[in-house]
């Protein structure tokens, strides 16, 4: 038996990508899901994907950074299945620009998004997964959750707090008496709609950036990614890595110390 089947897992920005295959992966394995995402046509057709291969899911129109929403969510959730085992806060956006060209508001969009989404879902599902015998949050940071990247400081600076925050959590829920095991995932490029929905800071061709990422960067299928995340959240892994570039932009970050921007430079410029 799947190890998902029959338990109740939520999953955030369930509408598309890694978001959408983790929902469907997980309703054919006999999960009970709770969708949502902050689009209520795609929520609807996650939904309908996995009611045609599981057990119907619940679907809601939830945006992460209304806190008192998410807190609502939470609590229907619990009140809808009467427990809840697993939470994957998946739901991001990307945000492609240099720190002099991006504006205050472009760096608070993202962390809202990226970082407080995060925090919003887990704290407010953590009192109820902490009922349950055995549970599972799951964070999605992000390979730039490992290593700065030139362009990309406010994504850098979210998927890094998200690490932090997770890693502590982990410990916390540890020293709780560890029946919540706490993930937090890495993924390199993922060939999902991410890129073309990026917020871009001013002068940044946003198309170029689409075209780049999905001609060079996104080597994982988001199938392949779902498959990576569930089997290292079953495990209860403290650090999932999506990706030859995730494994790479690991080792790279931990053996080449102070040498290891210009590796990375030279290895993903070729
Ligand atoms: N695709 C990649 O290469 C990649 C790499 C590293 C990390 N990630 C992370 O994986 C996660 C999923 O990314 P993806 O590639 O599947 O993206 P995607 O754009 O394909 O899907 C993201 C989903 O999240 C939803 N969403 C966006 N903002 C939201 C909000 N405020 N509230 C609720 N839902 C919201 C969108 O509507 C969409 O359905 C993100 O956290 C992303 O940062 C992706």
């Amino acid at each position: 038996m799947a190890y998902f089947a029959d338990r109740v897992v939520a999953i955030t920005g369930a509408g598309a990508g890694i978001g959408r295959e983790l929902a469907v992966a997980l309703a054919r394995d006999g999960a009970l899901l709770a969708l949502s995402d902050k689009s209520a046509d795609a929520v609807a057709e996650t939904g309908r994907r996995c009611a045609a291969l599981g057990p119907a899911p619940t679907t809601t129109t939830l945006d992460v950074t209304d806190r008192a929403a998410v807190l609502d969510h939470a609590a229907a959730t619990f009140d809808h299945y009467g427990r809840v085992e697993a939470l994957f806060n998946n739901a991001g956006i990307l945000h492609v620009g240099g720190v002099a060209d991006s504006p205050f508001s472009d760096f608070e969009h993202v962390m809202d998004v990226d970082f407080w989404g995060v925090v919003n879902g887990t704290k407010a599902f953590l009192p109820h997964l902490m009922t349950a015998e055995r549970a599972h949050v799951v964070n999605m940071s992000s390979a730039f959750g490992l290593v700065g990247m030139a362009q990309h400081a406010p994504y850098n600076a979210a998927k890094f707090a998200v690490r932090g925050f997770t890693d502590s959590l982990r410990q916390d829920m540890r020293a709780a008496g560890g029946r919540v095991r706490v993930s937090t995932v890495y993924p390199g490029g993922v060939l999902t709609s991410i890129a073309r929905s990026a917020v871009v800071a001013p002068g940044i061709d946003a198309a170029a950036v689409a075209r780049r990422f999905e001609g060079h960067v996104a080597r994982t299928s988001p199938a392949a990614a779902a498959r990576t995340i569930l089997r290292g959240a079953a495990r209860g892994e403290a650090k999932v890595l999506v990706g030859l570039d995730a494994l790479l932009v690991d080792l790279v970050t931990r053996f080449a110390g102070s040498y290891h921007e210009r590796v990375l430079d030279m290895v993903f410029r070729s």
